[in-house]
């Protein structure tokens, strides 16, 4: 509501002007892949479990359709689809579904094609068709949908299920413009662009495919999902998840194989559409969609030594706004408050990730599933950020052995494993951000010990003849203990 009472002052419509309207929504930067990606997000939020990509060559004729055997639409629905603007952005979805916006369909079609047919069928219902035309909406300058179906045979495609919608593109020109049918360079060129949506897809939806929701069929053929993370390997080392954002945020690093410890073919496989190097990165997933791939958010740069690095980041659609989500979803970036959190943990991954690429010719014999052992970990108390030492580490477990025998030896083992390891980076990173973030020492943990030990050393003192004010200046300028002057009055 607006605080301004307007009621005394003239107004006058000014509805967006449809033919330019429209056209302005073929330029939100779309390529066909992205758009296809987004018709399908449609389709698996309507709990669909098969999904069709079709596409026929026929020059510039060419059409291209997708169809999914979810709920379907009724008539009344589907206008109310094909409005631009269907939903209200700021509106609650579910969690599964993968909209936002209320523009997708819409947006994504006339990205590529002036001609857009959306038939729907939903069950216990005849089937329904609408047709956008870009066309005519310039003709007439009307918002106007047009009772048209490009031929009788996708709704006959349609009738087999019980319930479902097929979206079907023509006039694809912003891939098949001018284009002969007998043009054989036009045909490979195509096809190319084809393997590429092929490839988007298998990637962008790997973890539907692989969990069975859903199947992709790209002209018949199943489509096989592509893991960015090499899961399977061996050799692949998996960072612990850190979460952030109140849990509703989980980050997980992974460092892929170093090329000698896998087979040529699985590495050519790993490199993905745009090769090793543009996919290192962070990969982002919203309701397990893939949004980014192989991006680092700027907080660094792509470089060859990093290659083998990729960072998964899963979100919840109910950050859409915080993570300032794009009608193509492919955008992300994180809220700037934890911008440095992502870089800190990248930075641990990415250290290690260079590790094995320059130690190739480390000779082990790797473990599938195998995670990474940190010495350090970061982890919070309330909300202040704290450092421990992983009481789970190999060596931990071999100080308390040696310890048995030769007590003072392990504990200089362990002092010098950790005055080398001290996360320095890390820690420069999280204190330059947010230093009132930091804990002190001891913050918001029991002080027995801290007690316990003051009262030991005190009694030493007392017991090598030092008198009562003397023992307590001594200890009030030993390191932590200045920090706990309170305590002094206390020892006896
Ligand atoms: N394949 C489909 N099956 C059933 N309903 C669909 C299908 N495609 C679209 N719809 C309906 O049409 C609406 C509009 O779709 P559209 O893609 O334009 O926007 P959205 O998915 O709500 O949001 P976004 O703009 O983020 O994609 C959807 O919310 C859904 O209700
Ligand atoms: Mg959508």
């Amino acid at each position: 509501m607006t605080e301004i009472d307007y009621s005394q002052y003239k107004t006058v419509p000014a509805v967006p002007e449809a033919s330019s309207m429209i056209e302005t929504f073929r330029a939100i930067g779309y390529n066909i892949e992205t758009a296809i990606a987004d018709i399908i997000d449609n389709s698996i939020s309507a709990n669909s479990k098969n999904i069709w990509v079709n596409f026929e060559w026929l020059g510039s004729k060419t059409w291209l359709s997708i169809k999914d055997d979810g709920f379907g639409m009724n008539d009344p629905e589907l206008i109310q689809a094909m409005r631009p603007g269907s939903k209200n952005p700021l509106q609650d979805r579910e969690s599964k579904d993968l909209g936002r916006f209320g523009l997708g369909l819409k947006t994504a079609s006339f990205s590529q094609a002036r001609k857009l047919t959306v038939i729907s069928k939903k069950s216990d219902y005849n089937s329904v068709y609408w047709t956008w035309d870009l066309d005519f909406v310039n003709q007439t300058g009307k918002w106007e949908l047009i009772k048209y179906r490009p031929d009788e045979k996708f709704e006959k495609d349609l009738s087999d299920l019980v319930s479902g919608t097929i979206v079907i593109w023509n006039d694809i020109d912003r891939v098949v413009k001018n284009f002969k049918q007998d043009d054989n360079k036009a045909l490979d060129k195509f096809l190319l662009i084809m393997e590429l949506v092929k490839k988007h897809l298998s990637m962008v939806f790997h973890k539907f495919m692989e969990s069975g929701k859903i199947n992709i069929y790209f002209q018949g053929h199943k489509i096989e999902p592509w893991n960015p993370f090499l899961l399977d390997e061996p050799s692949t080392q998996i960072f612990p998840e850190e979460k952030i954002q109140n849990g509703l945020v989980k980050i997980e690093g992974y460092v892929l194989p170093h090329k000698t410890k896998i087979s040529e073919e699985k590495y050519k496989q790993a490199e993905g559409a745009k090769g090793w190097n543009e996919q290192q990165g962070f990969y982002i997933y919203r309701n397990e969609r893939l949004l980014l791939a192989g991006d680092w958010l700027g907080l660094f740069r792509k470089e060859e030594h990093y290659k083998l690095t990729r960072i998964q980041i899963e979100l919840p659609n109910t950050l859409d706004a915080e993570w300032q989500i794009d009608i193509k979803k492919s955008v992300a970036r994180p809220p700037l408050i934890f911008r440095e959190l992502i870089k800190a943990y990248a930075m641990k991954v990415r250290a290690q990730a260079v590790e094995v690429y320059r130690h190739k010719g480390k000779n082990v014999k790797p473990i599938v599933g195998q995670k990474f052992v940190p010495l350090w970990i970061d982890h919070k108390r309330g909300d202040k950020w704290f450092y421990k030492i992983n009481r789970e580490h190999p060596v931990i477990e071999k100080v308390k052995e040696e310890a048995r025998n030769e007590p003072n030896k392990a504990i200089e083992m362990l002092i010098k494993f950790i005055e080398e390891t001290i996360p320095t980076k890390s820690i420069f990173i999280k204190e330059s951000e947010v230093p009132e973030l930091q804990g002190k020492p001891f913050e918001g943990i029991d002080h027995e010990i801290i007690r316990n030990t003051m009262q030991a050393m005190y009694s030493n003192l007392i017991g090598q003849g030092k008198i009562d004010e003397q023992a307590k200046a001594i200890i009030a300028n030993i390191e932590p203990f200045n920090n706990f002057v309170h305590f002094l009055e206390f020892l006896n």
